[in-house]
């Protein structure tokens, strides 16, 4: 049974597949968040900044390829100033090396409030997580119900216009390729209105059972299980994903033929291949970030922080990255190990993330909350056990992956998790990854890592001390392990599999 499709084309590759693409058809890429942000300046200026998200980082090196329409929301006040109001103008990307177009959809605020801050986080980005209290929560009420007929249809829908649209304008048969759980309904409108179009949507996020989706309101899974399901390819991080999908599809859309061995869902006349392609990062471009002259400047900084033993975390400041449990873990050790008090730090990079959302604010006040207790109940005039850097600085998390002697990745459910991969290519001391077996990385990357559960607060401990005392010797062997794998597999690997499938679909 094919699961994870197998052949990695070679990096050079790439350029000949996304030749081959664009010989014959156009290119319209949709995701949410886009590649560019725009930041109003205080003169009333849009200033362009490179978007954040893995998304954005997966794609910028294809940005950088091929020359494509990249369609997103309009986020912020921003993008909402240079797309004039309209429904989303087309300029070219200002960042250097891109060969891309860009095109905002423009929603009044309203709806884009119910898409993104009621439907799309707290509600699918929540299930798809297993991040519920079932006894207490979710309460889908009139507003979920509400924000799925006025948030998220009808942004769906302005993009799918707006793709079509972009389709004609460019008057060669299209190939669409949408991304995440903020799009699921797109295939289905574009189908309508291109019925020759080559679909792909790829799902970055995990894919519960049935069982777990017949928690909402049935006809919410319907749709969107058969709205993906007018896609010509389906793409998703693991076999458990992809295993989960069919199950759903199955119990969900009953005229739907579902082969398992092929990863084949049949309706009417169309078929839809479901895949698995894990996604990873460009690796060359982070070691050229890591030794940008910015990162050591970071690095300098940084280094005047630690002594001793450095342990570092960077993730969005997300219930789902299960950060507290992570500095529970580290209060554990503390108090178990007393030999280790003054000698071991905890810089924590997290980005503060979705902040009008309760859940988000909440588990941001918690972080606080806990981390300032750590640090009343250990610290010392000489030693803080815990350094929080709260902004969105790529660059300076990157410089400390350098750095760090243990990385702890012990997110609570992910669909891949990208740091993981980072920290090993970037690191320079041999640094341990203690890396959570729910994560998508984890299949890759089990060689090398400690694993733990996400729940496991005394594991978690205990990992962390196996790290702090592990051998240079076996130190150095994981950390090559690493590195191998991740250099192995790298973004060009996961793009480049997908455009050789959609290359044999033309
Ligand atoms: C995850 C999701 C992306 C999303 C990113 C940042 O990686 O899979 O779709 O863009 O988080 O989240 P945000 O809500 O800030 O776009």
């Amino acid at each position: 049974m094919e699961e994870v499709a197998a052949a990695a084309p070679a990096m050079a590759d790439l350029n000949k597949l996304c030749e081959n693409l664009l010989a014959q058809r156009s290119l319209i890429l949709s995701s949410n968040r886009g590649p560019v942000e725009h930041h109003v300046t205080p003169d009333g200026r849009a200033e362009a900044r490179r978007g954040g998200g893995g998304i954005v980082t997966a794609l910028n090196s294809l940005a950088q390829t091929a020359q494509f329409t990249w369609i997103a929301s309009a986020m912020g006040e921003g993008d909402r100033l240079i797309s004039g109001g309209a429904l989303g103008s087309y300029y070219p990307s200002p960042l250097p090396g891109h060969k891309i177009n860009l095109r905002y959809v423009v929603t009044p605020r309203r709806v884009y409030h119910k898409y993104y801050n009621v439907l799309c986080n707290p509600l699918l980005w929540f299930l798809q997580h297993y991040m519920w209290n079932p006894p207490y929560n979710p309460n889908v009420d009139a507003s979920i119900h509400d924000a799925w007929q006025g948030g998220y249809v009808p942004v769906n829908q302005a993009f799918a216009r707006l793709a079509v649209e972009q389709a004609r304008a460019d008057r060669r048969p299209p190939v669409f390729i949408g991304h995440d759980y903020h799009l699921y309904l797109m295939p289905e409108y574009l189908r309508q209105e291109i019925p020759d179009a080559l679909i792909q949507h790829f799902i970055h996020i995990p894919w519960p059972t049935p069982r777990y989706w017949q928690m909402i309101p049935s006809y919410i899974t319907r749709q969107i299980c058969s709205a993906l399901s007018s896609a010509d390819l389906l793409g998703f991080q693991t076999p458990q994903d992809r295993r989960s999908f069919l199950d759903t599809v199955e119990e969900f859309v009953p005229d739907a033929q579902v082969d398992r061995p092929q990863g084949l869902v049949i309706r009417d006349r169309l078929t839809t291949r479901v895949r698995v392609y894990p996604i990873s990062i460009n690796v060359p471009e982070v070691q050229r970030i890591a030794n940008s002259p910015r990162a050591l400047e970071y690095e300098e900084r940084l280094r005047s922080v630690r002594n001793g033993t450095t342990i570092v975390r960077i993730d969005r400041a997300e219930p789902n990255k299960n950060v507290v449990r992570g500095f529970r873990a580290f209060e554990l050790l503390l108090s178990r190990h007393p030999e280790l008090r003054g000698k071991v730090n905890f810089l924590a990079f997290l980005v503060p993330s979705r902040t009008h959302i309760r859940q988000y604010q909440r588990y941001m006040e918690e972080i606080q909350q806990v981390v300032g207790r750590i640090n009343q109940t250990f610290g010392t005039e000489e030693w803080q056990p815990i350094t929080t850097f709260m902004e969105n600085n790529y660059t300076q998390a990157i410089a400390g992956m350098k750095l760090y002697d243990v990385l702890l990745v012990n997110t609570i459910m992910e669909g891949m998790n990208l740091v993981a991969k980072e920290g090993p290519v970037v690191n320079t001391q041999d640094g341990v990854l203690i890396l959570s077996e729910t994560s998508g990385a984890y299949h890759q990357l089990a060689g090398g890592a400690l694993p733990v559960a996400p729940a496991d607060i005394e594991g978690t401990m205990e990992a962390l001390y196996q790290a702090i005392i592990m051998s240079p010797e076996e130190r150095k062997r994981r950390a090559g392990i690493l590195a191998d794998s991740v250099n192995r597999e790298d973004i060009t690997h996961w793009i480049a599999r997908q455009l050789e499938d959609i290359n044999s679909l033309l």
